[in-house]
């Protein structure tokens, strides 16, 4: 009987196994992919050359407290990173959002993925840039039932924002868990990014749970990468490398 494999989305290997009294199918998931969640060069600069970084998602939050014009700003992260590039929208009806959504995909449209708030007028907007194949991110999602929507709608990604759940006494990462179970139900393509992170415990978590894509600030993402125990035990083997006879 045959074992098939799904990987990456498709059927990757077909193993036959005689003993098997009913076909095995066995899914593996993709690997779990790390975003910056920052407008700053340096920053992008810096985790980019740890060779992790997939994608960046910005908001005008961020790119206000660099001091840049907003195209000057984008176009920059354009120019480092090659992977999904999340700029939001200023509009609020969904014409207006078409319009920006356009303009912007054009400073790099294989990179340039639009940030649409989850309102009603939002949704209308990920249809119609779906349409024209540019990828969109549902941002300022807070429920599974907007992120059902999402999907629905076509979004690319829909962006879950935990840490904001937190501080107003939500679990934020119980939101990850239903979305990532739900997707799994109806086999939605649009890929969770969690964001709002505000510490590690949060990417872990979602790891655990499965989710495609942690957004990070770039605190967040050094402290994945350090532990007290890995500088000590370098310190150690440093001190014990001075004993060594030259
Ligand atoms: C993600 O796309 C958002 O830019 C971001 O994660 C918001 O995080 P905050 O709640 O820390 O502002």
């Amino acid at each position: 009987m045959p074992l098939f494999v799904y990987n990456q989305r498709c059927f990757t290997s077909i193993f036959f196994f005689a003993e098997a009294a009913q076909p095995i199918i066995l899914f593996l998931e993709e690997s779990m992919k790390i975003f910056i969640d920052s407008a700053d060069i340096k920053e992008i600069r810096e985790v980019h050359s740890w060779g992790i970084l997939d994608g960046v998602t910005t908001n005008p939050t961020l790119i206000a407290k660099t001091g840049k014009k907003f195209d000057e700003c984008v176009k920059e992260i354009t120019g480092l990173v090659d992977g999904p590039i999340s700029v939001e929208v200023i509009s609020q009806d969904a014409s207006g959002m078409v319009n920006e959504g356009r303009e912007l995909a054009k400073i790099n449209k294989k990179n340039i993925t639009i940030k649409i708030p989850c309102t009603p007028e939002g949704l209308k907007v990920v249809k119609m840039l779906a349409a024209d194949g540019i990828k969109t991110n549902m941002t300022l999602v807070f429920s599974p039932s907007q992120a059902v929507l999402a999907a629905k709608a076509g979004a690319t990604f829909v962006s879950p924002f935990v840490g904001r759940l937190d501080d107003i006494s939500h679990f934020g990462m119980e939101i990850v868990r239903d979305i990532v179970n739900i997707y799994k139900n109806y086999n939605f393509k649009t890929e969770i990014i969690v964001a709002s992170i505000r510490h590690p415990l949060h990417f872990v978590e979602a790891a655990k749970m499965g989710a495609h894509i942690a957004t990070c600030p770039y605190s967040v993402l050094f402290l994945l990468a350090k532990h007290p125990l890995t500088d000590i035990g370098i310190k150690k083997f440093l001190e014990d490398y001075q004993k060594i006879p030259k």
